[in-house]
């Protein structure tokens, strides 16, 4: 095999288990139109029908800010705010509804491209948008009449979910109908937060200007806690607060993670689903998942996950001093400072290989990749540190590593020094996979 061929194949293989975890799931995406008038625009919708393909339902709302802002230069008018608002008088909203108008074409257009040798060839995507939002006038506040920019009044979920459920994507333009029949102007930010709320999607993406929110030192944050990007909105900290307003406000209303990724990057949203580094600033509602290595303040916690599994003779018993000893060999999987699963991985440097052991995922956290996850973590640590085959011994969990590329071996396979220490009353299955 190449090494470009292999890179290919195990970079496929380590996206497999975020490929599992994403199937069906919601994502709402938001995109400006400058980002729709870029050259760029073509690798998004490769990657949007990639993800179509992988039974994703996506949601795309669009915004028309540049386009908005670049007629009001050409015809010198300001734009006007009041508390970061756009006031969108009878012109702008004429200009707004063009806009919105030309955007859908050209998305639905290149949504609609099939053209062979390209990632678009016979992807035949569908394509839905409507009068799915109903909005009213946001009125005149502290004397400032909003004119025809609106707030959202409802949004109708039931005729979104039936489309995405007949593997659509919908299109949603930052628009509101009203029920005496006018249209208003909404901000696309806060459309496609409420979006997430009302359709409960697993994720709200934007595509941002940036490489994501910055700390103090100017480094990318990858990812906070709402109460976190709270307390840094509060210190004025963060320059990008338009967005950290909206992603606060769509966790504290259930969507369980917002995302804040490069729209000038190409692939930034494939890199953020399927690696496990993923791109640009994660922020979550309550808590997200950590994969880590162990160290010693971690032990009281492996011991409250291990031991209940070992009472019921699932693990082999490891003693504090022991866990102490071998604390280096482990990673841990944690939530909200919480572990939630261990592994360790104990190397056999002369045959290159290593058992994985005390392998583990609480059971309040069974069944939902979780343990995919941590054995993709395992694997890769494997793959760097050069080995090239795993042992597992199991009673319990045999088919699960079965199910991912592990085949039964016999002891006699194992190294020398691992067998001397195989303990026959367990009768734990020998089971090996090679690490490419
Ligand atoms: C094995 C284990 C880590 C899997 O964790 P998990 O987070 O539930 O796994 P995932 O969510 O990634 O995978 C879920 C899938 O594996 C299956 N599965 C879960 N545990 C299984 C087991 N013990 N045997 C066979 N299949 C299993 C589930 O049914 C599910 O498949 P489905 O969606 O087709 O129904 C977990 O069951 C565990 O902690 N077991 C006890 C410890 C153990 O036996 N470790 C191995 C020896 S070190």
């Amino acid at each position: 095999m190449t090494e470009t061929y292999s890179q290919f194949v195990s970079w496929f293989r380590s996206a497999a288990p975020y490929i599992h975890v994403h199937r069906g799931k919601t994502f709402v995406v938001q995109i400006d139109d400058s980002l729709v008038y870029s050259e760029i625009f073509t690798d998004l919708v490769h990657d949007l029908a990639l993800l179509n393909s992988l039974g994703i339902q996506l949601v795309l709302v669009y915004g028309a800010r540049h386009s908005i802002e670049a007629w009001l230069k050409e015809n010198d008018q300001e734009s006007t705010y009041h508390d970061d608002v756009r006031l969108t008088d009878a012109d702008t909203m004429e200009l707004v509804k063009t806009a919105a108008g030309k955007l859908r074409v050209e998305i639905e257009s290149k949504l609609s491209m099939g053209l062979g040798n390209t990632p678009m060839s016979n992807a035949e995507l569908r394509v839905s948008s409507g009068n799915y939002v109903m909005a009213k006038p946001a009125g005149i506040i502290d004397g400032v009449d909003y004119q025809f920019t609106g707030e959202i009044r409802s949004i109708d979920v039931n005729a979104i979910r039936s489309n995405l459920d007949s593997d659509e994507i919908v299109l949603i333009p930052p628009l509101g109908y009203s029920i005496t029949g006018e249209v208003f102007n909404l901000s696309a930010s806060s459309l496609a937060a409420q979006m997430a709320i009302e359709l409960k999607a697993d994720k709200l993406i934007y595509l941002i200007d940036d490489e994501g929110l910055h700390d103090a030192e100017g480094n990318v944050i990858s990812q906070l806690i709402q109460t976190e990007a709270e307390a840094l909105l509060q210190q004025g900290s963060i320059e990008e607060s338009l967005y950290l307003k909206v992603a606060i406000h769509a966790c504290k209303n259930g969507v369980p993670r917002v995302q804040l990724i490069d729209r000038q990057a190409s692939g930034a949203i494939l890199q953020e689903l399927f690696t496990l580094d993923g791109a640009g600033t994660m922020i979550t509602a309550s808590s997200y998942d950590v994969i880590r290595q162990a160290d010693g303040s971690d032990i009281a916690g492996i011991l409250e996950l291990i031991e209940p599994m070992e009472k019921q003779g699932v693990l082999v018993e490891r003693s504090r001093e022991k866990l102490e000893l071998e604390i280096g060999h482990f990673t841990l999987m944690q939530r909200d400072n919480v572990i939630i699963g261990c592994a360790a991985l104990y190397p056999f440097s002369e045959e290159n290989a290593a058992e994985l052991a005390c392998f583990v995922i609480h059971p309040e956290y069974h069944k939902q990749g979780m343990g995919e996850q941590l054995f993709a973590m395992m694997e890769t640590i494997a793959r760097k540190n050069g080995l090239k085959k795993l042992f597992v011994l199991t009673t319990q969990a045999e088919h699960w590593f079965l199910e991912r590329g592990f085949s039964e071996c016999s002891l006699d396979d194992l190294p020398v020094e691992k067998q001397d220490l195989y303990n026959y009353q367990r009768k734990s299955r020998v089971l090996t996979r090679t690490i490419d």
